[in-house]
């Protein structure tokens, strides 16, 4: 039996470019690892079969969509193994369909997982070469830290960072689907006469601000550098996150930002002591769900030595 402890990501920077050829979006993609986070066990199995506990179970598909499922059969594969035997089990703490890369973080730990109990021992460049293919965000999964994701966002080069940031994220009721946010950033692009294709938006880079930010460890900098170009796009589907935004910063957040494609919001606190404020603000305002106090970076994902009680 294998366990992968694995992040979920906020992105601290989502620049997005035109669409491209290919329907991708040429991103400059800060990821940012976090606590809040998914284990992926593995154990012999017969086949390929899922199971998964925790508060969103019901919304997570076990058949062979889900990343984990196809991660598994992917490593199989490239190995030429003729019939892959595994039983994952997701233990999920990450929101799904919610903006922080949930399914992806599955994706990389089944990669990471399978590759333990096979004992294939698959070279780092390789996995994330694999999880490149599942989808843009699973590489970083597998890194974790601080990134900066080009191309599509699988192009990763790790960023230093000092210190430790603090965070609270708000879990909205039901997910949102990405491409329909990348659909919607580009229609309200073209809406207002900017135009959407590659042609039109310039390439994006990462804002030097923000990388000095986390360079120095400095909340109250990052804050103020915090950007995502789908956040226009989130907020439109889901008119409602506007109200989530604010709780949080009324009640002391250093800044507010849709995760990702969202639904989940994320607030960036100056301590640990003023996130659990934060988090417990939003669970007493009826704009989210639930609201999460956690902390970052963290570690991409590595074998545990035993599941969490
Ligand atoms: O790569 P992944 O399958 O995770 O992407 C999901 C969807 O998100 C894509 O099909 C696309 O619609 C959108 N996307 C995008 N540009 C990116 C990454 C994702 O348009 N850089």
């Amino acid at each position: 039996m294998v366990t992968v402890r694995v992040p979920a990501k906020v992105n601290v920077q989502l620049g997005v470019g035109g669409v491209r050829p290919d329907g991708y979006h040429d991103l400059a993609n800060v990821f940012f690892a976090v606590a809040l986070g998914d284990e992926v066990t593995a154990t012999p199995g017969d086949g390929v079969t899922l199971t998964c506990t925790g508060p969103d179970a019901d919304a997570v598909p076990l058949d062979d969509t889900n990343l984990a499922a196809r991660a598994a059969r992917l490593l199989a594969a490239h190995h030429g193994l003729p019939a892959p035997g595994v039983h994952l089990h997701i233990a999920k703490a990450i929101p799904v369909a919610g903006g922080m890369a949930g399914g992806s973080a599955d994706g990389a730990a089944a990669l990471l997982a399978c590759d333990a109990l096979w004992g294939l021992d698959t070279p780092l460049d390789t996995l994330l070469e694999l999880a490149a293919e599942l989808g843009s965000d699973v590489p970083f999964a597998l890194l974790g830290g601080v990134a900066l994701g080009r191309g599509r966002g699988e192009i990763l080069e790790a960023l230093p960072v000092s210190g430790t940031f603090h965070w609270v994220f708000a879990v909205a009721d039901g997910g949102l689907s990405t491409p329909a946010v990348f659909r919607e950033c580009d229609r309200l692009r073209e809406e207002s006469g900017t135009g959407a294709t590659i042609e039109d938006v310039p390439t994006p880079d990462a804002d030097p601000e923000l990388l000095a930010a986390l360079a120095d460890g400095d909340p109250v900098a990052l804050a103020a550098a915090l950007s995502n170009d789908l956040q226009a796009a989130a907020v439109s589907l889901r008119p409602s996150l506007a109200d989530t935004l604010h709780a949080g910063t009324e009640a002391g957040a250093l800044a507010a930002l849709v995760s990702g494609s969202g639904p989940t919001c994320a607030f960036l606190a100056k301590d640990a002591d003023a996130a659990a404020h934060i988090a417990a603000a939003l669970r007493a305002s009826d704009t989210c769900r639930t609201a999460h106090a956690t902390h970052g970076p963290v570690p991409g994902a590595q074998v545990v030595s035993a599941p969490r009680p």
